[in-house]
């Protein structure tokens, strides 16, 4: 999956969800010292992390992925005529990662246009490497220009042709781990780095209904049975080990999901299960934390349909076209920046 694929050494810049620290020290030091205790998803997505998503993305629970597939495997063509109108079509992915879906839609790209130019942009070097080296071998037809880039902060393509438009990505459902201002913004700042006609394609996972997806069946995507997630929201602490010489009792800790309603988002926390003391060497530091008390490491944002079509239009984006799988679980919209 797309976007958090990626792998982030400490000394990179902090993305997502981070404004101001450009370390994990730093980041570490503000998140655990804030009340309530938070640390930032991008400290999710060391090598052994990225490889846990990537686990995720295939568990049964874990809807997203494979719905999101299957929209694309019935509708791809149709969304890349729509995008192209007529001209030839450049493909721009934010946060690339794996690119295991995009291959859908690059591959009706090609079939529509013959040769294809492909720009994912990400964070990591590596995932970028990986991904065209895979693209080169499998797909000849795409032509592959990776960026590395944190979207969030500055996102400049390169200028298209004559009789050339971009459609940018962004799928997964990866909006979702923004907070609705950043999500806003974010688009907006998509939409500035854009020229009329071009489109982007944003994958959205849908909030429960009452006859339809239920709590449960949300929350379970995010708690699997085989506890892919427990581990992977767990290998932040494995990671503050390691990095910061920190003495994080694994088994003191456990995964938990919340579904908030009010915010109509998932959120995955730490909990302690005891009174305890954590020592973090590294940053000479010990953090108390209560019985029950949480580390809150991700939010998971699902939207209802009228709002991700205010969102794509009061950020520029007009005439959006929407897909869904039967069920309504989950919807992919491709808008035109105006
Ligand atoms: N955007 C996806 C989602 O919210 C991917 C994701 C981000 C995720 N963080 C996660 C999935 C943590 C599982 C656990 O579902």
């Amino acid at each position: 999956m797309a976007t958090l694929s990626a792998e982030i050494l400490p000394s990179d810049p902090c993305v997502l969800l981070d404004t101001s620290c450009t370390t994990i020290a730093e980041t570490v030091r503000e998140g655990l010292t804030a009340s309530p205790k938070t640390l930032p998803p991008w400290l999710f997505y060391d090598r052994d992390g990225s490889d846990l998503f990537d686990r995720i993305t295939q568990l049964p629970e874990y809807y997203l992925t494979r719905i999101e597939r299957s929209i694309f495997a019935a509708d791809a063509p149709e969304m890349m005529a729509l995008a192209a109108c007529g001209e030839k079509l450049r493909v721009v992915e934010i946060g690339a990662g794996s690119a295991d879906k995009t291959r859908l839609l690059l591959a009706a790209a090609a079939d529509m246009q013959g040769r294809v130019s492909y720009h994912p942009v990400d964070v990591s070097e590596s995932a970028l490497e990986e991904a065209k080296e895979r693209l080169q071998r499998e797909m000849p037809e795409i032509h592959c220009h990776p960026q590395v880039a944190d979207y969030t902060r500055d996102l400049r393509l390169t200028p298209c042709f004559d009789g050339e438009r971009r459609v940018v990505l962004f799928i997964g459902s990866s909006i979702g781990n923004f907070l609705p201002e950043e999500a806003s913004s974010l688009l907006r700042g998509l939409r500035l780095a854009l020229d009329r006609g071009d489109s982007i394609l944003l994958g959205v996972d849908l909030a429960p209904t009452a006859d339809g997806k239920s709590i449960a069946n949300l929350t379970a995507a995010y708690d699997d049975g085989a506890g892919v997630t427990a581990q992977f929201n767990k290998n932040m602490l494995v990671r503050l080990n390691r990095e910061l010489d920190a003495d994080f009792d694994l088994d003191s800790f456990a995964h938990r999901i919340r579904w908030n309603e009010d915010e109509s988002r998932i959120e995955m926390h730490l909990e302690s299960l005891i009174d305890q003391r954590i020592r973090i060497d590294a940053l000479d530091m010990n953090v108390e934390f209560a019985a029950g008390e949480t580390i809150h490491t991700e939010n998971s944002y699902k939207y209802r349909i009228g709002e991700v079509e205010k969102m794509l239009q009061s950020a520029g984006f007009g005439h959006p076209q929407r897909w869904r799988d039967e069920d309504g679980w989950f919807a992919v919209y491709l808008a035109q920046a105006e």
